[in-house]
């Protein structure tokens, strides 16, 4: 028996259909609202909207549950690497072994950049952020490879993901070279994903990287963690603007941009920066909790909160357990780890961060795990969209092949002047308008 919601307005009774999501999530089905009420909703941040149906990712923000095509997140962080979870999000099922050579043969292959594109990079100011660079190169792509696929069935699309997960992290490392006025160092045929990222970032020819197993394992659990988060803020972009029919590459590039945000992907910058000011106040968290409490000051405590999860991020726990492995290993000690620590302990304990549901995500140790690696702080979040990009396109994918696919264009409730005639110049009253 289908669910309805009842709507009564100006007393009249509308009964809408109720949405039953697999995990029981329902949502209310308002697509013929306004055809048949004249009525629209509003949702600023469409906090309580949902605007598709996706089998891709699962979250419970109350339960501080993640599950990718169904598999927990905490099994793929133990288990998997980020060439299998990306395949598992493109494909929806794990590969089998044949099926992940062919994908690792397909990355491989796609794994150079056009020598063309390194004038661009040569050409960029040397303090330019890397996401500015990353969101304008991944667009610049679709001028050196044309051919688009028709639909997402197209092996033009397998073609095209494959290209563009390889090419996005090689020119990621590419970008940190040139910026430094290194020499470039090109991918091997002989490395994983992980291991020839960190390869290409910092081998050299006076001192090659001496590749690290534990470090390579981390950064495989680091990506596998930002791979996918249903329908965040860029990966919604990712969706508007690929809704367009646009290219894959310029849908993705807006997604890489909308990730820069400090209240998004930009965090785990900014969580670092946080930390470090804390640390130069002799490491006295509480004027911060003090600010972050404060709600005349803008200031919030970053890789805090989040619009989901309402308990621990269960990507943070994961985090954690990686900084202390990899700070082992590097017989590292991280005063900010410490902090970070401290910072947790007591925010978990004040009733304004108990009341608001604010507890660590993702983003609150990554900065300390990538500064262990020897990632520039400003390139954290280039990191992230290297992790995210199998997700955004799953999801782009997706939304291409979804029958119930419409452009995204919202409404709005209109606030501004009533109707009113043209002024010429000579009647106009300076004092009226804007200085
Ligand atoms: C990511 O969506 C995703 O899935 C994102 C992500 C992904 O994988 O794609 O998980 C990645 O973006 C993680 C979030 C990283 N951002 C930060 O760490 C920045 C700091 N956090 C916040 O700014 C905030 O928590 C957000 C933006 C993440 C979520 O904010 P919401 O859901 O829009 O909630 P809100 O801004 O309406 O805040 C609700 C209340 C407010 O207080 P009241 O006015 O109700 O009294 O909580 C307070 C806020 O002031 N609040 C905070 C806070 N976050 C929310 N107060 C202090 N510090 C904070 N960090």
């Amino acid at each position: 028996m289908e669910q309805t919601a009842k709507l009564i307005v100006d007393g009249k009774t509308y009964e809408l259909p109720i949405v039953v999501g697999t995990e029981g999530e329902r949502g209310i089905d308002i697509s013929r609202l306004r055809q048949e009420t004249g009525l629209i909703t509003l949702d600023p941040g469409y906090a309580n909207t949902g605007s598709c149906k996706s089998g891709i990712t699962f979250m419970d923000g109350e339960k501080g549950i993640l599950r990718y095509r169904g598999i927990p997140i905490e099994q793929l962080a133990e288990h998997s690497t980020f060439t299998e979870t990306a395949y598992l999000l493109l494909n929806g099922e794990l590969p089998t072994r044949e099926q992940l050579t062919n994908f690792s043969i397909l990355l491989n292959d796609h794994s150079l950049v056009h020598e063309d594109m390194r004038e661009f990079f040569e050409n960029f100011p040397r303090r330019a952020h890397p996401m500015g660079i990353l969101s304008s190169m991944v667009n610049a792509l679709r001028a050196f490879y044309p051919q688009l696929p028709e639909s997402s069935e197209d092996e033009n699309v397998n073609v095209m993901s494959t290209r563009l997960l390889s090419k996005v992290r090689t020119m990621a490392a590419m970008s940190y070279k040139i910026s430094k006025g290194h020499k470039v160092v090109y991918p091997r045929h002989d490395l994983t994903y992980a291991a020839n990222f960190l390869n290409m970032m910092f081998d050299s020819p006076v001192l090659p990287y001496r590749i690290d197993e534990v470090l390579v394992e981390g950064l495989n659990v680091f990506w596998i963690l930002h791979a996918d988060h249903e329908q965040n803020c860029s990966t919604a972009a990712v969706r508007l603007v690929g809704s367009a029919r646009v290219n894959l590459y310029a849908a993705i590039s807006s997604g890489i941009s909308a990730l820069w945000g400090p209240l998004h992907g930009g965090a785990n910058q900014a969580v670092v920066e946080m930390l470090k000011e804390i640390q130069a106040n002799n490491g006295d968290v509480k004027p911060f909790i003090k600010r972050a409490k404060d709600k005349k000051d803008p200031f919030r405590l970053m890789g805090f909160g989040h619009r989901v999860y309402k308990t621990y991020d269960p990507r943070a726990r994961i985090m954690k357990k990686v900084c202390d492995k990899v700070l082992n290993r590097l017989k590292q000690k991280d005063e900010l780890l410490d902090i970070a620590g401290k910072l947790e302990e007591i925010a978990l304990k004040d009733p304004y961060f108990i009341d608001h549901n604010l507890y660590p995500n993702v983003d609150f140790y990554t900065g300390i795990f990538l500064q262990a690696l020897g990632i520039p702080i400003n390139m954290f979040t280039v990191m992230f969209a290297i992790g995210r990009l199998p997700g955004w396109i799953s999801q782009w994918r997706e939304s291409i092949d979804d029958p119930q696919w419409k452009l995204h264009r919202p409404r709005q409730i209109y606030t501004g002047s009533k109707e009113r005639d043209y002024v010429p110049m000579k009647d106009r009253n300076s004092s009226k308008g804007k200085p």
